[in-house]
């Protein structure tokens, strides 16, 4: 049965939950998310929301900040507008019930915490479960809204989009696509139909394309692979951030130890106890992400130990168990007491900085789809996004594209919603395949990104990893036309997407900047680029 809203929104993160309280006083909104409506990255961020709050900070000090982290690549004027309306935002946020540590027990000050990169205390936070206490209050509203109908479980295919043509002649001038709502995947694996006069895409980042990640399963870089293969630009893919520290234990899976216990004085040290960090950059343990991460890397290559430890034994325990009760609780189940004894902690792929390229107002180059979140490329971030910045970009966009699309809502409706075309491109099903096939190329795929295209980069290790892929997409087309349509299947081909765009911009950017680093050219470029790194696949003709 196809279903008709006003708003289709993919995903239930702080992105597209946001975004669908915004409208749906206007419209009527399905949000359809692939899991369980808590399962997403959102509900995993551990430090908090970057925001200029405290008396000693400024507007200027954030953007200069988070220029700096970018490292020559961010919009300043997106920089700007999010720094400059977040506050407002996250006040916001407290108004609808999102409780945020305060300095002290019934004190009006929030505290607010320090990480890398930040000459300030800036971020806000729930204790060291920020996402959870941030999703739990836009879901409860989100449940309650009479106009949001959220649909669990179901999994976005691709999206549905006309292509116009505007040609002179035989001359086409401009191939001009429009979307209207999108194929999915539901809970008893039909496909359906859902219609929209505005398409969000909420879908997250692509960690699960690497062997490690702090990422949740559902990062699969869904959207990003649907925006793609509809023909909407995507920039600085190569950009992935490595963050310096998740937990290195056989039983801890994708567990973060989040950057704010750097920031209340974590020393990166090695197995023998040596604090490195000084080794690297003068603001040692809090220099900015790719700096640190790199650190890493280079002492684990160099001492060939499996991880570093990062060691807070020194704070007093009462502080560290009230501060960190996620990471002191996790820590200690797997036997590690983190008030006495050093984290072991390893690099692990953590955000895609690149994503599908948008506007001020979070438009794509595709009529009607929005992307808003991990899955886009504002031009915030740059080469390296400012930790904790990301919760706080997709509130602000998420809120520009509401603005934009309530605007543009009484002339959609008037347009009404083409009809569905009679030849719709239903995915095959089929029979008698094997689906090792699809368990064993997700592991090679990502064991060959880790490997490959990792922290350190280079045009060697590129090439291998780009013709490496171009196999696995042969045995993948050639064969799967035999396996029914599902769900890991649909995240594989995705992944692979996503993959193959990642080496392909790593490629091109014949330089180091940010996140991207490659041996072969380890300086930074300004004369040739300083300049994004686009791509799109050509569609309509
Ligand atoms: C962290 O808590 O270290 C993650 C924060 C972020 O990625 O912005």
């Amino acid at each position: 049965m196809d279903r008709m809203f006003d708003f289709l929104v993919i995903g239930s993160g702080i992105a597209g939950l946001t975004f669908s309280l915004k409208v749906a006083e206007q419209g009527s909104v399905a949000i359809v998310t692939k899991k369980e409506k808590v399962e997403t990255s959102t509900n995993y961020a551990q430090g908090g929301i970057a925001s200029v709050l405290g008396p000693d900070d400024s507007f200027d000090l954030h953007v200069r900040d988070t220029l700096e982290a970018g490292d020559g690549l961010c919009d300043e004027e997106v920089v700007r507008k999010v720094v400059r309306e977040g506050p407002d935002l996250v006040r916001e946020l407290v108004e609808w019930g999102v409780e945020f540590s305060r300095a002290k027990r019934n004190s009006k000050c929030f505290d607010l915490g320090q990480e890398g990169g930040h000459s300030r205390r800036r971020i806000i936070h729930a204790k060291d479960m920020t996402g959870r206490e941030v999703e739990r209050v836009l879901l409860e509203r989100a449940e309650e809204h009479p106009g949001i109908e959220i649909f669990e479980n179901h999994l976005a295919l691709d999206l549905l989009t006309e292509s116009r043509v505007f040609q002179a002649g035989t001359t086409v001038l401009k191939c001009q696509n429009r979307c209207y709502g999108a194929r999915v995947l539901d809970s008893e694996n039909r496909i359906r139909t859902f219609l929209a006069r505005s398409t969000v895409l909420c879908t997250g980042g692509t960690g699960k394309v690497y062997l490690y990640t702090s990422n949740p399963d559902v990062a699969t870089g869904d959207g990003i692979a649907m925006a793609y293969r509809a023909g909407a630009t995507l920039a600085d893919m190569e950009f992935v951030q490595f963050h310096p520290t998740c937990l290195y234990h056989p039983h801890a899976k994708n567990f973060l130890i989040s950057e704010a216990v750097r920031g209340e004085g974590g020393r990166l040290i090695d197995g023998r106890g040596r604090a490195f960090m000084g080794d690297y950059h003068p603001l040692k343990d809090l220099a900015c992400r790719d700096v640190v991460a790199r650190a890493i890397d280079t002492e684990m290559k160099k001492s060939g130990d499996d991880c570093v430890y990062l060691d807070i034994s020194h704070r007093d325990p009462e502080f560290l168990k009230r501060r960190f009760p996620n990471i002191y609780n996790k820590c200690l189940s797997l036997g590690i007491d983190i008030t006495k004894d050093p984290i072991p902690v390893v690099p692990a792929a953590h955000y895609m900085c690149g994503g599908i390229r948008t506007d001020i107002h979070g438009r794509t180059d595709i009529e009607r789809l929005y992307a808003i979140g991990e899955a886009a490329c504002t031009g915030l971030h740059g080469a390296n996004r400012l930790a904790s910045n990301s919760l706080l970009e997709a509130l602000v966009f998420a809120n520009a594209a509401a603005e934009d699309g309530l605007g543009n809502l009484e002339s959609a409706r008037k347009e009404g919603l083409p009809s569905l075309p009679q030849d719709v491109d239903i995915p095959k099903t089929g029979e008698g395949g094997e689906m090792i096939l699809v368990a064993h190329s997700w592991d090679i795929i990502r064991r060959l990104m880790w490997n490959y295209v990792g922290i350190v980069r280079s045009e060697r290790r590129l090439s291998l990893a780009k013709n490496h892929l171009a196999q696995i997409k042969l045995e993948i087309d050639e064969h799967t036309p035999n396996i029914p349509l599902n769900r890991d299947l649909v995240e594989l081909k995705n992944l692979l997407t996503v993959a193959q765009i990642i080496v392909q911009c790593a490629l091109n950017r014949k330089e180091s900047r940010g996140l991207h680093y490659n041996l072969d050219y380890p300086r930074r470029d300004d004369e040739h680029w300083r300049r994004h790194t686009f791509i799109k696949k050509e569609i309509c003709i």
